[in-house]
Parts: C-alpha cells; sequence; structure tokens
C-alpha cells in the first residue's frame, strides 16, 4: 500500500546525485583519513598504507595456502571493522558516514561516490544455493579458486545505506513487477537479484518461471514469479532497446540488418507497465557487433550509411529518453536506468587474448575518470533534456565508475557457457561472477526504492529539485 502511494507521487526524488564532474581523488582519502586518525604526519599516513598493503598481501597469500579462515579474521579485525548490521561499520579508508542515506540528511548523499570496504558478513548469499544462475556466472563452481571477490561491501563516502533485507524487498515488491531490459549484463543483475531475494524464501518451488523456462535457455524473456508475494522479477533481451530488423526496399548493396535508432524496440510495450523498470544499454554498441556485420543505422525510412556507432548509440538513448517521457507513465512506473559496466581486458581485447583472470583485489586507491564513450553519451542525453525541463523521473544506477575499481570481478576463465568455454585467449572480462558485483548494484536499487518511498511519505515542499 506504501509503495502505491509511493508510485503516485508526484515529487521529483531527489536521490539523484548532482555532483557532476565530480572526482575521487587519491588525495581526498588522504585528506578523509588524516581527518580521523590521531596521527597527523604524513609519514604515518603513508606507513598505514604500507601495512594495509602488507596486510592485504598477506592474506592474499594466506587465502592460497590454506589458511583462508585465519587470513579473513585478521582482516576482519585490522582492514575493517566489519558488522554484522552493515551500517555501523567504517573502514578507515571509507569516510565518516555517520549519516543514512534513507535518513533527511542523507538526500544529497551520492552513494556512488565511495569506496569497497572488506565485509565478513558478505557474500548475501552463495551460488550453489541459488538455482536461478546461469552456470557461466558461478566462478566458485566453475573452478575460481579465491574467494576474496565476494567480500567486498560498497560504501558511499558521506552516508551508509541500509542492509539489504530481501523480505522487506519482497514485501515493497508485492503485488509488482520489476524488469530488468537491456544486455546480457542486465541479464547478470537480474540473476544476482533473483538470488539475493529467493535467499529467504524456503520454499523453492514457491518461486518459478511463469512459463516453465529453464533459466539457461536464452529465450529473450524470463519472469519468475514469487508467489508468496505475487512479484514478478522478469527480463527481457534488447540489447540495442530500439529496433533491430530488416534493411527497408532499396537499401544500399552490403546493407544486412538496420538498427532504426529513432524507434523503439517493439517488445517495449510488454515493460512499459513494469512498476520497476531497470534499463541499461552499451556492450554492443561497438563497431564488430554493428557496422562489421552489415548491421547498419537506419533514421525514418533512410538508411545512414555514414553514421557512427557512437552517433547511433546517442541517437539511440535520445529515443529512450523521449520514449520514457512520452509512453511510460511515471505515476506507475519507476524507472532506472543503469551505466555502462566497465570491461577489464588487460594485454590485448576481447578478442585478442585480452585478460584478467589473475585479478583478486579491487582498485582501492585512486583511478583516473573513465572516457568511455558509452559513459558520458547518457549523461549528455539527460542533461540536454533536462534543459527542456519535461520533469523526467528517471533515476541513473551511476555504477560505472565503482565497477571500474572492481578488475577482480569478472568471471575471465572461470565462464563455463552452454554455447561456449573460457579459454586463457578468450577470457570474459565483461560478465561477473556471482555473488559479486552485481549484488551491490542491487543493494542500491533496494536502497533506491526505500528512499523513494520514503520520500514522498515526507511531505516535503523544501526538495524540489528535479532529478538532474
Ligand atoms: C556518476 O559517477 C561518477 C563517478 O562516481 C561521477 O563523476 C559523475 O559525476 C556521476 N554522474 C552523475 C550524473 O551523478
Ligand atoms: C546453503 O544453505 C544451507 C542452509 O540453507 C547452508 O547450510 C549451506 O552452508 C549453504 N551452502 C553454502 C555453499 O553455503
Ligand atoms: C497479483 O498482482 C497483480 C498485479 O501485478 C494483481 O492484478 C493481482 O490482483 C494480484 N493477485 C492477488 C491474488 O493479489
Ligand atoms: C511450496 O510451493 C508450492 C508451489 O506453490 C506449493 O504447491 C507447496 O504446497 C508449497 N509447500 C509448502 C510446504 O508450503
Ligand atoms: C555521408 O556520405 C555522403 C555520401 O554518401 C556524403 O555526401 C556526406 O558528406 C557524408 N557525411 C558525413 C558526415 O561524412
Ligand atoms: C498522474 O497523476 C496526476 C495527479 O495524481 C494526474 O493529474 C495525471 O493525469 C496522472 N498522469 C497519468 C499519465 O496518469
Ligand atoms: C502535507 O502538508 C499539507 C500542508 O502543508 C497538508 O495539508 C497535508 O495533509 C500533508 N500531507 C501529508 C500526507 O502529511
Amino acid at each position: 500500500m506504501g509503495f502505491n502511494h509511493e508510485f503516485h507521487c508526484e515529487i521529483a526524488t531527489n536521490v539523484f546525485p548532482k555532483k557532476m564532474g565530480n572526482t575521487v581523488t587519491h588525495f581526498d582519502y588522504l585528506k578523509k583519513f588524516k581527518r580521523f586518525s590521531p596521527l597527523e604526519s604524513s609519514f604515518a599516513i603513508l606507513g598505514f598504507f604500507f601495512l594495509a598493503a602488507l596486510f592485504i598481501a598477506c592474506f592474499f597469500y594466506l587465502d592460497y595456502t590454506g589458511f583462508r579462515s585465519r587470513g579473513a579474521t585478521l582482516i576482519g579485525v585490522h582492514i575493517a571493522a566489519s558488522s554484522s548490521s552493515g551500517s555501523g561499520s567504517v573502514s578507515p579508508l571509507a569516510g565518516d558516514a555517520t549519516v543514512q542515506f534513507l535518513s533527511q540528511e542523507g538526500d544529497n548523499c551520492d552513494v556512488f561516490d565511495g569506496n569497497w570496504v572488506w565485509d565478513e558478513t558478505y557474500p548475501l548469499y552463495y551460488s550453489a544455493n541459488c538455482s536461478f544462475l546461469d552456470q557461466g556466472f558461478r566462478c566458485s563452481e566453475n573452478g575460481r579458486p579465491d574467494t576474496f571477490y565476494t567480500k567486498w561491501r560498497w560504501q558511499p563516502k558521506d552516508c551508509n545505506l541500509p542492509r539489504f533485507d530481501a523480505r522487506e524487498m519482497l514485501e515493497k515488491l508485492r503485488d509488482k513487477r520489476l524488469v530488468f531490459v537491456g544486455d546480457s549484463i542486465g541479464r547478470n543483475q537480474w540473476e544476482s537479484l533473483l538470488c539475493m531475494l529467493s535467499s529467504v524464501v524456503s520454499n523453492k518451488s514457491s518461486v518459478y518461471e511463469i512459463n516453465g523456462s529453464p533459466i539457461t535457455k536464452h529465450t529473450g524473456f524470463l519472469a519468475f514469479k514469487f508467489e508468496d508475494f505475487n512479484c514478478t522479477i522478469e527480463y527481457y533481451r534488447s540489447p540495442y532497446l530500439v529496433v533491430q530488423g530488416r534493411p527497408p526496399p532499396r537499401a544500399p548493396e552490403g546493407v544486412r540488418m538496420t538498427l532504426r535508432v529513432d524507434h523503439m524496440d517493439w517488445i517495449s510495450s510488454q515493460w512499459r507497465d513494469a512498476d520497476v523498470l531497470v534499463l541499461n544499454a552499451g556492450h554492443w554498441w561497438n563497431y564488430e557487433k554493428t557496422l562489421k556485420m552489415g548491421c547498419y543505422f537506419q533514421v525514418g525510412e533512410e538508411v545512414k550509411m555514414n553514421m557512427t556507432t557512437e552517433d547511433a548509440f546517442r541517437r539511440s538513448i535520445e529515443t529512450v529518453i523521449d520514449w520514457i517521457a512520452k509512453e511510460v507513465n511515471m505515476n506507475r512506473t519507476y524507472v532506472l536506468f543503469r551505466t555502462y559496466a566497465p570491461v577489464h581486458f588487460r594485454g590485448g581485447d576481447w578478442n585478442s587474448g585480452g585478460g584478467c583472470h589473475s585479478e583478486t583485489l579491487p582498485d582501492l586507491g585512486f583511478l583516473p575518470l573513465l572516457s568511455d564513450v558509452h559513459f558520458r553519451t547518457i549523461f549528455d542525453v539527460l542533461s540536454a533534456r533536462m534543459d527542456k525541463s519535461e520533469a523526467l523521473n528517471l533515476d541513473l544506477l551511476n555504477v560505472t565508475q565503482m565497477s571500474l575499481r572492481r578488475k577482480d570481478g569478472h568471471a575471465s576463465i572461470y565462464y563455463l557457457g552452454p554455447d561456449r568455454t573460457a579459454s586463457m585467449q578468450r577470457q570474459d572480462c565483461s560478465h561477473w561472477c556471482l555473488p559479486g558485483v552485481p549484488d551491490s548494484w542491487n543493494e542500491i536499487l533496494y536502497a533506491f526504492l526505500l528512499k523513494r518511498e520514503d520520500f514522498c511519505e515526507r511531505n516535503t515542499t523544501e526538495v524540489a529539485e528535479a532529478p538532474l
């Protein structure tokens, strides 16, 4: 009931962070650390980082030599005072997060600005206990020897996220549809959420695919029902979000297919009325998957022979945003767009021997800003559209930068799919192991859902800022 109210709330939510171009620098962390350390000299600070690095290196070693539990305990004590409540624990690197994101003070907190902290209470589930996972994401079961990648919790710099509570989320989703639409990284996130939610359902047969389709079958559409909550968690495959199909008559030679960048995917009518809609796109908008295959871009009836993939991607995002503004009933549907999930190929690309299999730790220090075109495009289009004051009630899951730190999170050589197996030469440094990084995206999604409700229930006039 409360949730219903929320979906009819007219106040623009303010959870969308506004700090354009704000970057987390090494300096910031040094400053933060300094503020909270009794030791003031930079020597002491350097010493701390050295010790921290030493500890991490140490446990890395221990993990491989069978002293896992001892190493983990030591980390628990020295690196982060990990907690059971999740909200109380703050590592020295994480800043002072005494503000709760869900409280009023947390309204302006940019939850995507922060760092990964070690947390012994993670992961939130085990892949062996979740039947809703493609084999490809089951890294541990596929032989990945380290489990560090399951132990990192995302800690915003200026506030604490609520601890994920599957039961509460299911309660919020009662009688509702939560729909993910996008590419296989969207599927990655969808499966993560299925595992997170089903971990509290004891009767596993009360969670089922509505058409009885097995999860490993790539039908392009799968919907799992949580019977006790009368809610469905759905996934629609639509890697471009716009129409892909046969070229128009009299198309130039060499045009085998087109992407109609001005036309939303035909199946969009099936997700338009979802209660929560999480969109993503990006990974398929590259030369190899379009122009090189003879798939050109079409506007109206015309094939634009020299439109670049970058321009086409931008056009498609404009189409998506305009579709949301025009076709989606914002009183009913909460729309989120998840930003590009970075890949981590080193020493080559996905098809030329690039790899990430030896990465076992995240980047916790300084990171340069990602200049990926897929990352910028969504911001550019949104800013341009917002200037036209279309009060788009859209939130971004701005996960690009936080995920950029997680070079350790990919399936790499532990990907075993229905149609292929990763090899040293063909590693998977795009998809994420589960449990893993997409769980954190979903924890933020959970926080946004709660926040949105609180926000609407609060009687606000002072917070009328439009989201971007
Ligand atoms: C998204 O996050 C990045 C890095 O955390 C930040 O630089 C950027 O300003 C954010 N964008 C928006 C629109 O919040
Ligand atoms: C799976 O869940 C059961 C209890 O529900 C637990 O005892 C077991 O340890 C879990 N398996 C793994 C691999 O954690
Ligand atoms: C289940 O949810 C749907 C909306 O998704 C609603 O129409 C239907 O009445 C609900 N069923 C029950 C038994 O509450
Ligand atoms: C579990 O769920 C199934 C499917 O809804 C149902 O038929 C069965 O009775 C349930 N079992 C228990 C013990 O509740
Ligand atoms: C696109 O191609 C046409 C000829 O096919 C040419 O006249 C035009 O200048 C090109 N446009 C751009 C932006 O390259
Ligand atoms: C959304 O709700 C407002 C007020 O409750 C109403 O005026 C408006 O017509 C609704 N929009 C749609 C598309 O239902
Ligand atoms: C919100 O405040 C207005 C007056 O400022 C009041 O009339 C209204 O009842 C309040 N609504 C709620 C839900 O508290």
